[in-house]
Protein backbone atom coordinates (compact mmCIF):
# COMPACT_ATOMS: atom_id res chain seq x y z
CA UNK A 1 0.00 0.00 0.00
CA UNK A 2 2.84 2.14 1.27
CA UNK A 3 4.54 1.40 -2.29
CA UNK A 4 1.49 2.58 -3.89
CA UNK A 5 1.64 5.78 -2.70
CA UNK A 6 5.03 6.26 -2.96
CA UNK A 7 4.80 5.82 -6.77
CA UNK A 8 2.08 8.58 -7.23
CA UNK A 9 4.49 11.63 -5.65
CA UNK A 10 6.16 13.22 -8.73
CA UNK A 11 9.83 13.78 -7.62
CA UNK A 12 10.18 16.67 -9.73
CA UNK A 13 9.61 20.54 -9.62
CA UNK A 14 6.70 22.10 -11.09
CA UNK A 15 6.86 22.55 -14.48
CA UNK A 16 8.62 26.15 -15.09
CA UNK A 17 10.33 26.49 -12.02
CA UNK A 18 13.11 25.36 -10.81
CA UNK A 19 15.62 24.86 -8.08
CA UNK A 20 18.57 27.39 -7.52
CA UNK A 21 21.11 24.36 -6.79
CA UNK A 22 24.56 25.68 -4.52
CA UNK A 23 27.19 25.50 -7.17
CA UNK A 24 24.81 28.37 -9.23
CA UNK A 25 24.92 30.74 -5.90
CA UNK A 26 27.85 32.27 -6.28
CA UNK A 27 26.39 33.74 -9.84
CA UNK A 28 23.17 34.73 -7.68
CA UNK A 29 25.06 36.08 -4.89
CA UNK A 30 27.38 38.34 -7.25
CA UNK A 31 23.90 40.04 -8.54
CA UNK A 32 22.27 40.35 -5.18
CA UNK A 33 25.26 41.58 -3.52
CA UNK A 34 25.47 44.57 -6.45
CA UNK A 35 22.25 45.44 -6.56
CA UNK A 36 22.21 45.78 -2.76
CA UNK A 37 25.56 47.69 -3.24
CA UNK A 38 23.87 49.67 -5.68
CA UNK A 39 20.62 50.49 -4.08
CA UNK A 40 22.87 51.65 -0.57
CA UNK A 41 25.08 53.75 -3.12
CA UNK A 42 22.42 55.49 -4.87
CA UNK A 43 20.61 56.23 -2.04
CA UNK A 44 17.64 53.48 -2.43
CA UNK A 45 16.26 51.94 0.37
CA UNK A 46 14.91 48.09 0.58
CA UNK A 47 11.64 47.22 0.52
CA UNK A 48 10.54 43.28 0.86
CA UNK A 49 6.66 43.41 0.18
CA UNK A 50 4.28 39.89 0.41
CA UNK A 51 4.18 37.40 -2.43
CA UNK A 52 0.67 37.11 -2.46
CA UNK A 53 -1.45 40.82 -2.92
CA UNK A 54 -5.11 41.09 -3.62
CA UNK A 55 -6.25 40.33 -7.30
CA UNK A 56 -7.36 43.43 -7.80
CA UNK A 57 -4.66 45.27 -6.98
CA UNK A 58 -2.93 43.73 -10.44
CA UNK A 59 -5.90 43.97 -12.44
CA UNK A 60 -6.22 47.74 -11.94
CA UNK A 61 -2.51 49.09 -12.06
CA UNK A 62 -1.03 46.19 -14.89
CA UNK A 63 -4.52 45.99 -16.83
CA UNK A 64 -7.39 43.44 -17.20
CA UNK A 65 -6.60 43.42 -21.15
CA UNK A 66 -2.67 42.63 -20.55
CA UNK A 67 -1.14 39.03 -21.17
CA UNK A 68 0.16 39.09 -18.34
CA UNK A 69 -3.20 39.49 -15.86
CA UNK A 70 -5.84 37.68 -18.12
CA UNK A 71 -3.85 34.52 -19.06
CA UNK A 72 -0.94 34.59 -16.73
CA UNK A 73 -1.77 35.05 -13.18
CA UNK A 74 -1.66 32.20 -10.48
CA UNK A 75 -5.05 33.66 -8.53
CA UNK A 76 -6.86 31.70 -6.01
CA UNK A 77 -9.89 32.03 -3.45
CA UNK A 78 -8.41 31.74 -0.12
CA UNK A 79 -10.42 29.42 2.86
CA UNK A 80 -11.65 32.96 4.20
CA UNK A 81 -12.69 33.93 0.79
CA UNK A 82 -10.46 36.64 -0.38
CA UNK A 83 -9.23 36.54 -3.87
CA UNK A 84 -5.42 36.89 -3.89
CA UNK A 85 -3.11 36.26 -6.75
CA UNK A 86 0.86 35.30 -6.77
CA UNK A 87 2.44 38.37 -7.81
CA UNK A 88 3.33 38.95 -11.46
CA UNK A 89 5.63 41.84 -10.42
CA UNK A 90 6.65 44.32 -7.60
CA UNK A 91 5.70 47.95 -8.73
CA UNK A 92 2.10 47.58 -8.08
CA UNK A 93 2.50 46.21 -5.01
CA UNK A 94 5.27 49.16 -3.86
CA UNK A 95 2.74 51.95 -4.45
CA UNK A 96 0.02 50.02 -2.39
CA UNK A 97 2.31 49.86 0.21
CA UNK A 98 3.87 53.63 -0.29
CA UNK A 99 0.17 54.51 0.18
CA UNK A 100 -0.68 52.29 2.39
CA UNK A 101 2.78 53.77 4.89
CA UNK A 102 1.59 57.28 4.23
CA UNK A 103 4.92 57.31 2.27
CA UNK A 104 3.57 60.79 0.88
CA UNK A 105 4.75 62.57 4.34
CA UNK A 106 8.51 61.58 3.86
CA UNK A 107 10.82 63.27 1.52
CA UNK A 108 9.76 62.96 -2.32
CA UNK A 109 10.83 60.95 -4.00
CA UNK A 110 10.95 58.28 -1.83
CA UNK A 111 13.88 55.13 -3.01
CA UNK A 112 13.18 52.00 -3.08
CA UNK A 113 15.07 48.80 -3.80
CA UNK A 114 13.37 44.78 -4.28
CA UNK A 115 14.77 41.85 -5.15
CA UNK A 116 12.19 38.56 -4.79
CA UNK A 117 10.40 36.00 -6.81
CA UNK A 118 7.95 36.57 -9.40
CA UNK A 119 5.44 34.29 -11.23
CA UNK A 120 3.25 34.59 -14.32
CA UNK A 121 1.82 31.63 -15.70
CA UNK A 122 3.63 31.84 -19.18
CA UNK A 123 5.08 29.08 -21.91
CA UNK A 124 7.98 28.19 -20.30
CA UNK A 125 10.86 28.67 -22.54
CA UNK A 126 14.60 29.61 -22.94
CA UNK A 127 14.61 32.48 -20.48
CA UNK A 128 11.47 32.20 -19.22
CA UNK A 129 9.82 30.95 -16.46
CA UNK A 130 6.74 30.70 -14.37
CA UNK A 131 8.72 31.70 -10.96
CA UNK A 132 11.42 33.87 -12.02
CA UNK A 133 12.92 36.31 -9.79
CA UNK A 134 13.23 40.40 -10.48
CA UNK A 135 15.50 43.27 -8.81
CA UNK A 136 13.61 46.55 -9.22
CA UNK A 137 14.30 49.77 -8.53
CA UNK A 138 11.46 52.69 -8.05
CA UNK A 139 11.49 56.57 -7.29
CA UNK A 140 7.88 57.47 -6.16
CA UNK A 141 7.09 61.27 -5.49
CA UNK A 142 8.78 63.35 -8.44
CA UNK A 143 8.04 64.26 -11.81
CA UNK A 144 11.00 65.52 -12.81
CA UNK A 145 12.53 63.61 -16.49
CA UNK A 146 15.90 63.87 -14.74
CA UNK A 147 14.88 60.85 -12.46
CA UNK A 148 13.54 58.75 -15.05
CA UNK A 149 17.68 59.11 -16.56
CA UNK A 150 18.80 58.64 -13.45
CA UNK A 151 16.94 55.19 -12.87
CA UNK A 152 17.90 54.69 -16.96
CA UNK A 153 21.84 55.02 -15.87
CA UNK A 154 21.03 52.77 -12.72
CA UNK A 155 20.05 49.98 -14.80
CA UNK A 156 22.73 50.29 -17.46
CA UNK A 157 25.30 50.84 -15.00
CA UNK A 158 24.64 47.62 -13.46
CA UNK A 159 24.32 45.37 -15.77
CA UNK A 160 27.42 47.16 -17.31
CA UNK A 161 29.45 46.70 -14.10
CA UNK A 162 28.42 42.93 -13.99
CA UNK A 163 30.02 42.68 -17.22
CA UNK A 164 27.16 42.44 -19.83
CA UNK A 165 27.16 43.61 -23.05
CA UNK A 166 23.23 45.76 -23.54
CA UNK A 167 21.66 48.16 -25.37
CA UNK A 168 19.06 51.24 -23.85
CA UNK A 169 16.05 51.29 -25.98
CA UNK A 170 13.51 54.19 -25.14
CA UNK A 171 10.42 55.58 -26.32
CA UNK A 172 7.80 57.65 -25.20
CA UNK A 173 4.35 56.62 -24.86
CA UNK A 174 2.44 59.94 -23.78
CA UNK A 175 -0.02 60.44 -21.16
CA UNK A 176 -3.50 59.26 -21.04
CA UNK A 177 -4.77 62.27 -22.92
CA UNK A 178 -2.34 62.34 -25.85
CA UNK A 179 -2.21 58.55 -25.77
CA UNK A 180 -5.98 58.30 -25.97
CA UNK A 181 -5.72 60.47 -29.21
CA UNK A 182 -2.71 58.62 -30.95
CA UNK A 183 -4.39 55.23 -30.11
CA UNK A 184 -7.28 56.27 -32.47
CA UNK A 185 -5.10 56.94 -35.18
CA UNK A 186 -3.48 54.01 -34.55
CA UNK A 187 -6.24 51.55 -34.16
CA UNK A 188 -7.75 53.25 -37.45
CA UNK A 189 -3.86 52.34 -39.37
CA UNK A 190 -4.67 48.54 -38.28
CA UNK A 191 -8.42 48.35 -39.12
CA UNK A 192 -7.38 48.82 -42.60
CA UNK A 193 -4.86 45.85 -42.21
CA UNK A 194 -6.96 43.54 -40.30
CA UNK A 195 -6.92 40.70 -42.75
CA UNK A 196 -3.03 40.74 -42.20
CA UNK A 197 -3.12 40.46 -38.29
CA UNK A 198 -2.38 37.48 -36.88
CA UNK A 199 -5.29 36.19 -34.56
CA UNK A 200 -3.44 37.51 -31.56
CA UNK A 201 -3.58 40.65 -32.78
CA UNK A 202 -6.77 40.90 -34.39
CA UNK A 203 -8.09 39.90 -31.01
CA UNK A 204 -6.08 42.47 -29.14
CA UNK A 205 -7.00 45.04 -31.51
CA UNK A 206 -10.08 46.76 -29.42
CA UNK A 207 -8.38 45.33 -25.96
CA UNK A 208 -4.75 46.60 -25.95
CA UNK A 209 -3.98 48.31 -29.72
CA UNK A 210 -0.63 49.43 -28.51
CA UNK A 211 0.69 45.74 -28.10
CA UNK A 212 0.31 45.51 -32.13
CA UNK A 213 3.41 47.41 -32.13
CA UNK A 214 5.76 44.19 -30.29
CA UNK A 215 3.94 41.79 -31.73
CA UNK A 216 7.17 39.15 -32.82
CA UNK A 217 4.74 37.49 -35.90
CA UNK A 218 6.14 38.56 -39.30
CA UNK A 219 3.44 39.95 -40.73
CA UNK A 220 2.61 42.05 -37.39
CA UNK A 221 5.91 43.17 -37.55
CA UNK A 222 5.97 44.94 -41.09
CA UNK A 223 2.85 46.54 -40.49
CA UNK A 224 4.29 48.03 -37.09
CA UNK A 225 7.28 49.22 -38.97
CA UNK A 226 4.83 51.65 -41.19
CA UNK A 227 2.35 52.30 -38.41
CA UNK A 228 1.77 56.04 -37.11
CA UNK A 229 4.55 56.82 -34.21
CA UNK A 230 3.45 58.08 -30.62
CA UNK A 231 6.25 60.60 -30.73
CA UNK A 232 4.68 62.07 -34.01
CA UNK A 233 1.64 62.83 -31.46
CA UNK A 234 2.28 63.82 -28.13
CA UNK A 235 1.64 66.69 -26.34
CA UNK A 236 4.18 69.41 -25.92
CA UNK A 237 4.54 68.44 -21.96
CA UNK A 238 5.51 64.83 -23.13
CA UNK A 239 7.37 65.99 -25.74
CA UNK A 240 9.58 68.07 -23.43
CA UNK A 241 9.58 65.91 -21.09
CA UNK A 242 11.24 63.29 -23.29
CA UNK A 243 13.88 65.48 -24.85
CA UNK A 244 15.00 66.23 -21.52
CA UNK A 245 15.28 62.26 -20.33
CA UNK A 246 17.19 62.20 -24.00
CA UNK A 247 19.41 65.16 -23.32
CA UNK A 248 20.26 63.71 -19.57
CA UNK A 249 21.68 60.47 -20.98
CA UNK A 250 23.32 62.05 -23.73
CA UNK A 251 25.36 64.45 -20.64
CA UNK A 252 25.37 61.06 -18.77
CA UNK A 253 26.83 59.48 -22.41
CA UNK A 254 24.34 56.58 -22.31
CA UNK A 255 23.94 55.49 -25.67
CA UNK A 256 20.76 54.57 -26.42
CA UNK A 257 18.20 53.66 -29.59
CA UNK A 258 15.24 55.32 -29.76
CA UNK A 259 12.84 52.59 -29.98
CA UNK A 260 8.96 52.99 -31.05
CA UNK A 261 8.27 49.43 -30.32
CA UNK A 262 9.18 49.70 -26.48
CA UNK A 263 5.50 49.78 -25.63
CA UNK A 264 5.50 47.54 -22.41
CA UNK A 265 3.29 44.60 -21.76
CA UNK A 266 1.59 46.40 -18.48
CA UNK A 267 -1.19 49.11 -18.79
CA UNK A 268 0.89 51.88 -15.93
CA UNK A 269 3.02 53.41 -17.80
CA UNK A 270 2.80 57.01 -18.83
CA UNK A 271 5.20 59.33 -20.72
CA UNK A 272 9.17 57.47 -20.67
CA UNK A 273 9.77 53.72 -21.12
CA UNK A 274 12.94 51.49 -21.50
CA UNK A 275 14.19 48.49 -21.80
CA UNK A 276 17.60 47.00 -21.51
CA UNK A 277 18.66 44.42 -24.67
CA UNK A 278 21.00 41.85 -24.17
CA UNK A 279 22.15 40.81 -28.21
CA UNK A 280 21.82 37.09 -28.19
CA UNK A 281 22.49 33.77 -30.67
CA UNK A 282 21.76 35.17 -34.71
CA UNK A 283 21.70 39.02 -33.22
CA UNK A 284 18.30 38.69 -31.39
CA UNK A 285 17.54 40.82 -28.94
CA UNK A 286 15.98 39.75 -25.62
CA UNK A 287 14.89 42.18 -22.89
CA UNK A 288 17.37 41.66 -19.79
CA UNK A 289 15.04 44.30 -17.74
CA UNK A 290 12.19 46.62 -18.62
CA UNK A 291 10.65 49.82 -17.04
CA UNK A 292 9.62 53.40 -17.43
CA UNK A 293 7.07 56.55 -15.44
CA UNK A 294 3.98 55.24 -13.95
CA UNK A 295 2.42 58.66 -12.82
CA UNK A 296 -1.22 57.63 -12.79
CA UNK A 297 -0.64 54.07 -11.17
CA UNK A 298 -0.84 55.46 -7.52
CA UNK A 299 -4.14 57.60 -7.99
CA UNK A 300 -5.48 54.27 -9.68
CA UNK A 301 -5.13 53.01 -6.73
CA UNK A 302 -6.62 55.46 -4.52
CA UNK A 303 -3.81 57.85 -4.08
CA UNK A 304 -3.25 61.42 -4.45
CA UNK A 305 -1.54 61.18 -7.82
CA UNK A 306 2.03 60.85 -7.78
CA UNK A 307 4.27 60.88 -9.94
CA UNK A 308 6.89 57.77 -10.23
CA UNK A 309 9.31 56.39 -12.28
CA UNK A 310 11.37 52.86 -12.26
CA UNK A 311 12.35 49.53 -13.59
CA UNK A 312 12.96 45.71 -12.92
CA UNK A 313 15.78 43.43 -14.22
CA UNK A 314 14.49 39.48 -14.60
CA UNK A 315 17.64 38.34 -12.81
CA UNK A 316 17.46 34.47 -13.90
CA UNK A 317 18.16 36.19 -17.92
CA UNK A 318 20.88 38.31 -16.56
CA UNK A 319 22.63 35.02 -14.79
CA UNK A 320 21.95 33.14 -18.12
CA UNK A 321 23.92 35.96 -19.82
CA UNK A 322 26.81 35.88 -17.55
CA UNK A 323 27.07 31.89 -17.71
CA UNK A 324 26.97 32.45 -21.97
CA UNK A 325 29.62 35.26 -21.68
CA UNK A 326 31.45 32.65 -19.23
CA UNK A 327 32.15 36.04 -16.70
CA UNK A 328 33.94 34.77 -13.72
CA UNK A 329 32.69 34.72 -10.64
CA UNK A 330 34.84 33.97 -7.42
CA UNK A 331 33.77 31.43 -5.22
CA UNK A 332 33.24 31.72 -1.83
CA UNK A 333 36.04 31.24 0.65
CA UNK A 334 36.76 27.89 1.05
CA UNK A 335 36.72 26.42 4.48
CA UNK A 336 39.78 27.63 6.59
CA UNK A 337 39.91 24.72 8.71
CA UNK A 338 38.31 21.00 9.08
CA UNK A 339 38.30 19.22 12.29
CA UNK A 340 38.85 15.44 12.45
CA UNK A 341 38.11 13.22 15.56
CA UNK A 342 38.80 9.33 16.38
CA UNK A 343 37.00 8.10 19.09
CA UNK A 344 33.95 9.18 21.31
CA UNK A 345 36.16 11.34 23.82
CA UNK A 346 37.57 13.12 20.72
CA UNK A 347 34.63 13.51 19.06
CA UNK A 348 32.94 15.29 22.08
CA UNK A 349 36.21 17.61 22.86
CA UNK A 350 35.79 18.41 19.04
CA UNK A 351 32.34 19.12 19.19
CA UNK A 352 33.33 21.89 21.73
CA UNK A 353 36.47 23.01 19.62
CA UNK A 354 33.98 23.68 16.69
CA UNK A 355 32.03 26.31 18.02
CA UNK A 356 35.01 27.96 19.98
CA UNK A 357 36.66 28.37 16.60
CA UNK A 358 33.66 29.23 14.98
CA UNK A 359 32.84 31.74 17.82
CA UNK A 360 36.27 33.43 17.23
CA UNK A 361 35.94 34.12 13.35
CA UNK A 362 37.18 30.94 11.45
CA UNK A 363 35.20 28.98 9.10
CA UNK A 364 35.07 25.27 10.44
CA UNK A 365 34.04 22.16 8.74
CA UNK A 366 33.62 19.07 9.89
CA UNK A 367 31.60 15.73 9.66
CA UNK A 368 31.41 14.71 13.23
CA UNK A 369 29.57 11.30 12.30
CA UNK A 370 32.41 9.66 10.58
CA UNK A 371 34.91 7.50 12.62
CA UNK A 372 37.82 6.80 10.40
CA UNK A 373 40.21 9.46 9.45
CA UNK A 374 41.24 8.20 5.56
CA UNK A 375 37.40 9.30 4.70
CA UNK A 376 37.96 12.27 6.85
CA UNK A 377 40.58 13.99 4.77
CA UNK A 378 38.92 12.84 2.08
CA UNK A 379 36.58 15.14 3.04
CA UNK A 380 38.38 17.87 4.33
CA UNK A 381 40.29 17.67 0.82
CA UNK A 382 36.68 18.31 -1.54
CA UNK A 383 36.23 20.99 0.88
CA UNK A 384 39.80 22.47 -0.14
CA UNK A 385 40.45 23.65 3.56
CA UNK A 386 44.39 24.69 3.71
CA UNK A 387 44.95 23.08 7.56
CA UNK A 388 42.85 19.71 9.67
CA UNK A 389 42.87 19.90 13.31
CA UNK A 390 43.05 15.93 14.01
CA UNK A 391 42.37 15.11 17.46
CA UNK A 392 42.25 10.87 18.96
CA UNK A 393 42.42 9.94 22.47
CA UNK A 394 46.27 10.06 22.52
CA UNK A 395 46.18 13.89 22.11
CA UNK A 396 43.08 13.91 24.71
CA UNK A 397 45.41 12.60 27.18
CA UNK A 398 48.56 14.84 26.12
CA UNK A 399 46.39 17.90 26.23
CA UNK A 400 47.98 18.39 22.43
CA UNK A 401 45.92 18.66 18.34
CA UNK A 402 47.75 17.49 15.41
CA UNK A 403 47.68 19.98 12.62
CA UNK A 404 47.69 18.55 9.28
CA UNK A 405 49.36 21.03 6.26
CA UNK A 406 46.85 19.72 3.24
CA UNK A 407 48.78 20.61 0.66
CA UNK A 408 52.24 19.08 1.76
CA UNK A 409 50.60 16.61 4.21
CA UNK A 410 52.99 17.42 6.99
CA UNK A 411 51.97 16.82 10.11
CA UNK A 412 52.63 18.75 13.89
CA UNK A 413 51.67 18.19 17.18
CA UNK A 414 50.63 21.61 18.86
CA UNK A 415 49.32 22.64 22.64
CA UNK A 416 45.82 22.57 22.47
CA UNK A 417 45.72 25.80 24.16
CA UNK A 418 47.93 27.52 21.30
CA UNK A 419 45.73 26.50 18.60
CA UNK A 420 43.57 29.45 17.81
CA UNK A 421 46.75 31.36 17.34
CA UNK A 422 48.53 28.70 15.59
CA UNK A 423 45.93 28.29 13.14
CA UNK A 424 45.54 32.28 12.75
CA UNK A 425 49.67 32.35 12.21
CA UNK A 426 49.75 29.73 9.55
CA UNK A 427 46.08 31.47 7.38
CA UNK A 428 48.05 34.76 7.36
CA UNK A 429 51.27 33.22 5.93
CA UNK A 430 49.33 31.62 3.87
CA UNK A 431 47.49 34.58 2.34
CA UNK A 432 50.44 36.53 2.24
CA UNK A 433 52.26 33.61 0.53
CA UNK A 434 49.07 33.43 -1.99
CA UNK A 435 49.06 37.30 -2.80
CA UNK A 436 52.50 37.17 -3.40
CA UNK A 437 52.02 34.89 -6.11
CA UNK A 438 49.63 36.40 -7.58
CA UNK A 439 51.48 39.14 -7.87
P1 LIG B 1 8.53 43.41 -17.14
O1 LIG B 1 9.06 43.91 -18.44
O2 LIG B 1 7.24 42.68 -17.18
O3 LIG B 1 8.42 44.68 -16.20
O4 LIG B 1 9.61 42.50 -16.45
C1 LIG B 1 10.93 42.94 -16.27
C2 LIG B 1 11.90 41.82 -16.60
O5 LIG B 1 11.56 40.62 -15.88
C3 LIG B 1 11.88 41.35 -18.07
O6 LIG B 1 12.61 42.21 -18.89
C4 LIG B 1 12.50 39.98 -17.97
O7 LIG B 1 13.91 40.05 -17.91
C5 LIG B 1 12.00 39.49 -16.63
N1 LIG B 1 10.90 38.55 -16.87
C6 LIG B 1 9.62 38.83 -17.14
N2 LIG B 1 8.91 37.69 -17.31
C7 LIG B 1 9.78 36.68 -17.13
C8 LIG B 1 9.67 35.24 -17.18
N3 LIG B 1 8.51 34.64 -17.40
N4 LIG B 1 10.79 34.51 -16.95
C9 LIG B 1 11.99 35.11 -16.71
N5 LIG B 1 12.14 36.44 -16.65
C10 LIG B 1 11.06 37.21 -16.87
C11 LIG B 1 7.96 44.65 -14.92
O8 LIG B 1 7.79 43.65 -14.30
C12 LIG B 1 7.76 46.03 -14.33
N6 LIG B 1 7.27 45.88 -12.94
C13 LIG B 1 9.05 46.83 -14.37
C14 LIG B 1 8.93 48.18 -13.76
C15 LIG B 1 9.37 48.55 -12.53
N7 LIG B 1 8.36 49.23 -14.29
C16 LIG B 1 8.42 50.25 -13.46
N8 LIG B 1 9.03 49.83 -12.36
Amino acid sequence: MAKKQSKQIKVQSVKGMRDILPGEQPSWDLVRDKVKNFGQNYGFERIDTPILEFTNLFKRTVGENTDIVSKEMYSFVTLGGDKLSLRPETTASVARSYIEHGMLNLPQPVKLYYLGPQFRHDKPQAGRYRQFWQFGFEAIGDSDPVIDAELISISYHLLKEIGLDIEIHVNSIGDSECRSHYLKVLKQYYQGHRKDLCADCKDRLNKNTLRLLDCKNKKCENLAAEAPQIIDHLCDECKNHFMLVLEYLDELDIKYTLNPKIVRGLDYYTKTTWEIMEIGQEGKLQALGGGGRYDDLISLIGGRPTPAVGFAMGIDRVIAKMQELKIKVDKPNSRDIYIAQLGIEARKKALNLVEELRATGFQVASNMSKKGLKDQLELANKKGVKYTLIIGQKEISDSTILIRDMESGVQEIIDIKKVKNEIRKRLDSYEAKSIKLKK
